[in-house]
């Protein structure tokens, strides 16, 4: 049986015993890849050390072996903090003002891919297919092949891929082009994503399209599909049916008394509109004074990349305006925003979504998001609620049912926190079957088997070149 490699950034190692650690996104899509397959996680260690090792760490659990590396503090500035997450991630997310691009960052970037590379070759086997996740390791493939390997090599970008004259802003932009199609097979978000970077392709590139999303350029062959994230459905649901076990879950739900309750969870991060949308939440209340000390709003969100400036302000930014919206809406019986910068597991999650009335997902631009899906499965068909989403995050394509917003219009979202409080049972539950069935069948396992069966066929049929 071929085994699976998998390589990303973050590396989500499992307690000995077998408990999962990670619950984001990523970690839980990628430990779902293993149920079918044996194999590697490689990736970062998560550890900043002077002059480290470009031996991996190797760890065993069971059928996946885990091989870590350290990161020098020169290295994680430049290729994480800098390039992937001053550079790339804004680019991507269509915030051109946010970008910071130096040449350091991206020589830094360089560096830790072609690193990787030579530590992952030394444990790569000729029968193994390699899976390469998101937009710190764009250029893993090209460093791998100029290494000999020629394995069927995947790439899976979790995050947008913007229009191309975005794209192409980017300093580095024609060569992470060029480099991008050594990957075999190519997997984005959503339809829209795909036609951004065949576009680009074609037009920058001289590619050729095929037909079926594969495209030939420089005499090789890749293929871009769309293959839309899900997540552990059996998992989320389970988890919020047991919620009420869970003290801080009581708790919570005891002191909302009769108030409904918005919820939003998100990593603070721009992307997220976190800070429009406590600007919308305002708007609601400016609007309905009878909803004044009726609904509480809870914003989860855990710190994120706080050694990135842009963060660092952000962070600042969000704290002065629940302090403005508390200190001017609120009174001593009530407080409007209840925010929360840390993270908490599942279980709390899970129980704080079916709580919830209304589920305020409403990021400027979002590759997927997932906690749309979990606000969604968390639900109960006995009293379903609402789910107020970005037509900016890709889940909103599978998710037309829930109530579109568009998150630069704070009055708009204002109105649909409106509708979602007054909605009739009716509705909802005729707005919340189709996404929960939708959720169930396209959920992480059926991802993870789509991406892994396309990647497995390069090994026989995908490698030919073209007989016409
Ligand atoms: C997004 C990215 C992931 C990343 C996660 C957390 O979901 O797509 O690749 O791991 O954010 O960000 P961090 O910078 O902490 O890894």
């Amino acid at each position: 049986m071929a085994r699976l490699v998998i390589v990303s950034n973050r590396v989500a190692i499992p307690e000995d015993g077998g408990k999962a650690v990670a619950a984001g996104g990523l970690a839980v899509a990628v430990k779902e890849a293993f149920t079918a397959y044996e194999g590697l996680w490689f990736g970062w260690s998560g550890n900043i050390t002077e002059e480290p090792s470009e031996e991996p760490t190797l760890i065993d659990r069971g059928r996946v072996q885990y091989a870590v590396v350290d990161l020098s503090p020169q290295d994680h500035l430049e290729y994480y903090a800098g390039f992937a997450n001053r550079a790339l991630w804004p680019i991507m997310h269509y915030r051109l003002g946010l970008g910071a691009f130096s040449r350091s960052d991206y020589a830094g970037y360089s560096r830790v891919n072609r690193t990787f590379a030579r530590a992952l070759a030394k444990l790569v086997e000729p029968d193994d297919i390699i899976w390469v996740h998101d937009y710190h390791l764009l250029p893993l493939a090209a460093e791998l092949r100029g290494l000999g390997l020629d394995n069927p090599i995947g790439y899976f970008h979790h995050i947008p891929w913007p229009a191309a004259d975005v794209f192409n802003s980017l300093p580095a932009s024609t060569e992470l082009l060029r480099a991008i199609v050594d990957y075999d097979l190519i997997g984005l978000q959503t339809e829209a994503d795909v036609q951004n970077l065949q576009r680009n392709l074609v037009d920058t590139q001289r590619a050729i399209p095929l037909g079926g999303g594969s495209l030939m350029v420089d005499g090789r062959r890749t293929r871009i599909r769309a293959f839309p994230i899900g997540i552990d459905v059996a998992g989320f649901k389970e988890a919020a049916d047991k919620a009420n076990a869970n003290k801080v879950v009581r708790e919570t739900i005891a002191g909302l008394r009769t108030r409904k309750l918005l919820i939003g969870v998100d990593r603070l991060d721009y992307s997220k509109g976190v800070s429009e949308r406590m600007e919308a939440v305002e708007s609601f209340f400016a609007s309905n004074p009878d909803q004044r000390g009726n609904v509480t709003y809870i914003q989860i969100t855990p710190k994120s990349r706080s050694e990135v400036p842009e963060y660092e302000q952000l962070a600042r930014d969000v704290n002065e305006k629940v302090g403005e919206i508390n200190g001017s809406l609120g009174d001593p019986a009530w407080t409007p925003i209840q925010y929360i910068t840390k993270a908490y597991p599942r279980p709390v999650l899970a129980g704080l979504y079916r709580a919830a009335r209304v589920g305020l997902v409403t990021p400027m631009r979002d590759g997927m998001n997932l906690v749309a899906k979990e606000y969604v499965v968390a639900q109960s068909e006995d009293d379903p609620g609402v789910l107020v989403l970005s037509k900016f995050a890709g889940s909103a394509r599978q998710m037309p049912e829930a109530l579109l917003i568009n998150p630069y219009d704070r009055f708009e979202v204002a109105e649909a926190i409106r509708s979602a409080l007054y909605m009739p049972k009716a509705e909802r539950l005729a707005r919340w079957k189709p996404m929960v069935e939708r959720m169930t069948r396209e959920d992480v396992d059926w991802w993870a088997r789509n991406f892994l069966s396309e990647l497995e066929n390069f090994r026989t049929m995908e490698r030919e070149p073209p007989t016409a």
